[in-house]
């Protein structure tokens, strides 16, 4: 997928990785950002909006230019809010740059106007057949939209969906990732939904990562935006360094779902198979079960099935990312 120009509608929960997502998008030359819509998850869903109001500003996106950002799902569809990963993105789910971001021109969208599922659903008729859905939060919205319009998924061009872990551990429990582990319900109704869907789970995120040198590198740029980034990833290697890997270095999970979204990125192993979410109490909950066994014998599609894995990529993606930041 190059070349042409892709109207894209963004679901996120605006912490670190959503804002190197959300820079990949705005510095993108094939892809146009048409709205986006926030959920609980990094951060609660109204403190999402306020960051992502702050990085479009931020990167010259307001006033005329600006892109429509409305509030979605505060909660799961079963159970409350969890409260935020504090530990991973800080308290304002930006590594701690929000007050230092210019402030929003405008307020979000909310239910009293137009609430992030009646934009995708408004959106989602306005590129019929166009339409990208990048999300790369719980799945809370999407899940929503699936009720308030069945006939949404005829309209969408393709669902990519940063969340799961195929055949590695989890990161929020020991089977189940973020996204996915937040939202099991919402999961489960959108893989098993009859649009395309391209997961983008840990397998391959886990790849993808952005060390102290590349840090410096954004922090001293001559972009706004890519300066910011460079300082929110202080507390994100931080963490990845205590908790996860032993080393200065972080996994680009959502900016690298944008990179697939708009084809940038080479798959070398993504079947599309048949997966279905855990939504038990067990202790698997919210892990994401593909079914692979066809591909011992047979790699490839599945006949009828309609979510693409990506098990493995090309590397070399922070180089892509590192100099779409500096160029915005
Ligand atoms: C996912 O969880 C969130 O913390 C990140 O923003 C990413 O979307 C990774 O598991
Ligand atoms: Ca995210």
């Amino acid at each position: 997928m190059t070349e042409t120009l892709h109207p894209v509608y963004l679901d996120c929960d605006t912490g670190i990785d959503d804002a190197l997502a959300l820079g990949h998008l705005l510095a993108s030359p094939i892809a146009e950002l048409v709205g986006v819509g926030t959920v609980h998850g990094n951060i609660d869903a109204a403190g999402a909006a306020e960051n992502t109001l702050r990085l479009l500003n931020l990167a010259g996106r307001s006033g005329d230019n600006a892109v429509p950002v409305a509030v979605g799902a505060g909660k799961p569809l079963v159970g409350e809010f969890s409260g935020g990963a504090v530990a991973v993105h800080g308290d304002d789910g930006i590594g701690g740059v929000r007050a230092s971001l210019p402030e929003a021109d405008a307020a979000p969208d909310t239910e009293d106007t137009e609430d992030s599922v009646d934009l995708l659903v408004r959106l989602s008729h306005e590129y019929a057949g166009e339409l990208q859905i990048l999300a790369i939060g719980p799945l809370t919205n999407l899940a929503h939209a699936l009720v308030r319009d069945p006939t949404l998924v005829d309209r969408i061009a393709g669902v990519t969906v940063m969340g799961g872990a195929a055949l590695v551990p989890g990161n929020a429990r020991p089977a189940a990732e973020a996204n996915i582990w937040h939202d099991p319900e919402a999961a489960q109704a959108t893989v098993a939904a009859s649009w395309p869907v391209t997961l983008v789970p840990l397998d391959t995120t886990m790849e993808h990562t952005l060390d102290e040198t590349y840090r410096r590198r954004l922090a001293e740029a001559a972009s706004p935006y890519a300066r910011a980034c460079g300082e929110m990833l202080d507390v994100y290697l931080n963490f990845y360094e205590t908790v996860v890997l032993g080393r200065r270095a972080a996994a680009l999970h959502d900016p690298l779902a944008a990179a697939i979204m708009l084809g940038e990125v080479a798959l070398l192993d993504a079947p599309r198979v048949h997966v279905e979410v855990d939504c038990t109490d067990g202790p698997s909950r919210g892990s994401t079960v593909c079914d692979l066994r066809s591909q011992r014998k047979a790699p490839g599609d599945v006949p009828g099935a309609t979510v693409r894995v990506v098990l493995e990529t090309a590397p070399g993606y922070v180089d892509l990312l590192t100099e779409l930041l500096e160029s915005l």
